[in-house]
């Protein structure tokens, strides 16, 4: 009768013992945190993308044909990292280009939490047409950053990722 106890107790422990074993290695592969592979392929985030005025002609027609860029629209980057979140805005030049550097906060680890969409039109607003912005690469829902290429910008590792091009409608009839 004791022996069997003692047996009993002895399997029982073999059987915890194994099972925190493979917990806590499932924990360690899956906790991004702990992995140094993950942490030494983190790099910070940069964003880049194009804001056109679309051409009457086109109206509602998902192109860029004739479109012209705009200068001054505002564009948002908006991520869920972390509860608080990131979110920045910037500027287009006069190429319709804009480019931004997020906070050191938010790494490439995260970049699938945000969305880039233009917010708007700015100082043009006074004299072009275009004045809706368009669903054209998800220039209204939120467009998901795609990688293009890595950068080193002040002695720091980036990721350049795209969005777009967007656009504004305009509210000219054809
Ligand atoms: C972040 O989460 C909020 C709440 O769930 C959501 O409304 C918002 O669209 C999200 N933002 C992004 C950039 O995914
Ligand atoms: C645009 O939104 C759709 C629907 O949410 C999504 O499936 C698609 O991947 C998005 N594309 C981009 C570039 O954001």
């Amino acid at each position: 009768m004791g022996t069997v106890v003692v047996k009993a107790l002895k399997y029982l422990l073999l059987v915890h013992i194994s099972l925190t074993f493979i917990y806590t290695n499932e924990v360690s592969s899956a906790s991004p945190v702990t992995s140094p592979a993950a942490k030494m392929s983190r790099r910070l985030v940069a964003v880049q993308g194009m804001v056109y005025c679309k051409s009457c002609k086109y109206s509602g027609i998902d192109t860029l044909l004739e479109a012209s860029p705009l200068q001054g629209a505002t564009v948002k980057l908006a991520c869920n990292n972390t509860k608080r979140g990131v979110t920045m805005e910037t500027k287009t030049d006069k190429n319709g280009y804009f480019f931004m550097l997020a906070p050191n906060k938010l790494t490439t680890y995260a970049f699938h939490t945000c969305r880039a969409w233009p917010t708007n039109l700015g100082p043009a607003a006074a004299t072009v047409t275009c004045t809706v912005p368009s669903q054209l690469n998800n220039g209204t829902t939120g467009a998901m950053l795609k990688p293009s290429k890595s950068i080193n910008i002040a002695e720091r590792e980036y990721v350049l990722f795209s969005v777009g091009p967007f656009a504004f409608e305009p509210a000219c009839t054809r």
